[in-house]
C-alpha cells in the first residue's frame, strides 16, 4: 500500500506542474489548468529537471521501502544493479541490459507497394483507420501517440503468442520468432510508458483505449490466426503511418507549435539518451523504432507470401 501511494505521489509530483487534465493521485485530486491550449500537458522546461532529479530519489525511496515491506521468505531479492556510472538503477520495469542506442540512421522512406489483393486490402484499410484518427486527434500529436501506442502494442503479443502456441502444438522451434515479436510489443510498450510521462489521459481517452484494445485484440487475433502474412502486411502499414506522425509531430516541435521540453527519465535511461536530452531526441529515436518494426513485420509478410513458414528465416532479435 505504502509502494502504491509513493508511486501515485511520484506521479503527481512529475505530471501536475504542466498539465490541463485533472490527475488523480491515490492522496489528492488535483485540477490544473494549462495555459498552453496546443500541447499544454508537457512539463514545463524549467521544472523538469528538478522533477526528474525528484523522480529518481523517489524511486530509490520506494525501493527502500519495498526492500522492507517484501524481504523474503521465498529469497527473491532484487540484486543491486547500477548505471554505467555506479548510480542505482531506479526501474523495475527494465533493466540496464534491455537498453539500446537507437540505431536512427535507418531509411524512414521505405515503402511496401502493395501488389497482390491482400496487400491492397492491407493498405486501404490502414489508410481508412487514418481517417477518422486524423479528424479526432488533428494535430494533438503528443495525445494522438499516446493513443497509438495502446494499439501498436497488440500485434507483437498476439503474433508472440500465437507463435508460442503453435511451437507447443507442432513440437518444432519457433526459430526466435516468438521471442522477436514479444520484443517489439514490449518495445511499444515501453514508447507509451515514455509518452505517458508527458501526456495524461482524460477519461473519455481511458474508456477509447479499453474499447479499441477490446475490439482491435479480438480481430487481430482471429485475422493472425486466419492469415499471419494478412496480419504482418497490415502491421507493416501501420508502422508507415507511425513513422509519418512522428514525423509530424517533429515538424511541430521545430515549428515551436509544440515545446521542446527535457526529455522523460525513463526515455533517457531506456534509450541511453545523454541526460540533457529532450523531447526532439526521443521521438526521433521512437520514430527510428516504429521504421525497425515496418521493415520485421514486411519481412514476415513476404516470408509467408513466398510460402514458408517464419522459423525458416532468422528471426530479427533484438533488432532495434
Ligand atoms: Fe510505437
Ligand atoms: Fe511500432
Amino acid at each position: 500500500m505504502n509502494q502504491l501511494v509513493a508511486r501515485s505521489l511520484m506521479r503527481g509530483l512529475i505530471n501536475g506542474a504542466k498539465c490541463n487534465r485533472s490527475i488523480l493521485c491515490s492522496v489528492t485530486r488535483v485540477e490544473l489548468r494549462d495555459e498552453k491550449a496546443a500541447f499544454g500537458r508537457m512539463m514545463s522546461t524549467e521544472t523538469a529537471l528538478a522533477e526528474k532529479n525528484q523522480k529518481e530519489k523517489s524511486v530509490e525511496e520506494v525501493e527502500k521501502q519495498s526492500k522492507v515491506v517484501f524481504s523474503s521468505y521465498w529469497g527473491i531479492q532484487r540484486p543491486k544493479i547500477t548505471r554505467e556510472d555506479g548510480s542505482p538503477w531506479p526501474w523495475n520495469c527494465f533493466m540496464p541490459w534491455e537498453t539500446y542506442h537507437a540505431d536512427t540512421a535507418i531509411d524512414l522512406s521505405k515503402h511496401h507497394v502493395p501488389k497482390t489483393f491482400a496487400d491492397k486490402v492491407a493498405y486501404r484499410t490502414v489508410k481508412l483507420l487514418r481517417i477518422p484518427t486524423d479528424i479526432f486527434f488533428q494535430r494533438r500529436y503528443g495525445c494522438r501517440a499516446m493513443m497509438l501506442e495502446t494499439v501498436a502494442a497488440v500485434p507483437g503479443m498476439v503474433g508472440g503468442m500465437l507463435l508460442h502456441l503453435r511451437s507447443l502444438r507442432k513440437f518444432e522451434h519457433s526459430g526466435g520468432w516468438v521471442k522477436a515479436l514479444l520484443e517489439e510489443a514490449e518495445n511499444e510498450r515501453m514508447h507509451l510508458m515514455t509518452m505517458v510521462e508527458l501526456v495524461r489521459p482524460k477519461w473519455y481517452e481511458r474508456l477509447l483505449v479499453l474499447t479499441v484494445q477490446g475490439v482491435f485484440f479480438n480481430a487481430f487475433f482471429v485475422l493472425y490466426v486466419l492469415s499471419p502474412k494478412a496480419a504482418h502486411r497490415v502491421v507493416g502499414y501501420l508502422e508507415e503511418e507511425a513513422i509519418h506522425s512522428y514525423t509530424e509531430f517533429l515538424k511541430d516541435i521545430d515549428s515551436g507549435a509544440i515545446e521542446n521540453v527535457p526529455a522523460p527519465a525513463i526515455a533517457i535511461d531506456y534509450w541511453r539518451l545523454p541526460k540533457d536530452a529532450t523531447l526532439k531526441d526521443v521521438i526521433t529515436v521512437i520514430r527510428a523504432d516504429e521504421a525497425h518494426h515496418r521493415d520485421v513485420n514486411h519481412f514476415a509478410s513476404d516470408i509467408h507470401f513466398q510460402g514458408k513458414k517464419l522459423n525458416e528465416a532468422p528471426a530479427p532479435i533484438g533488432y532495434h
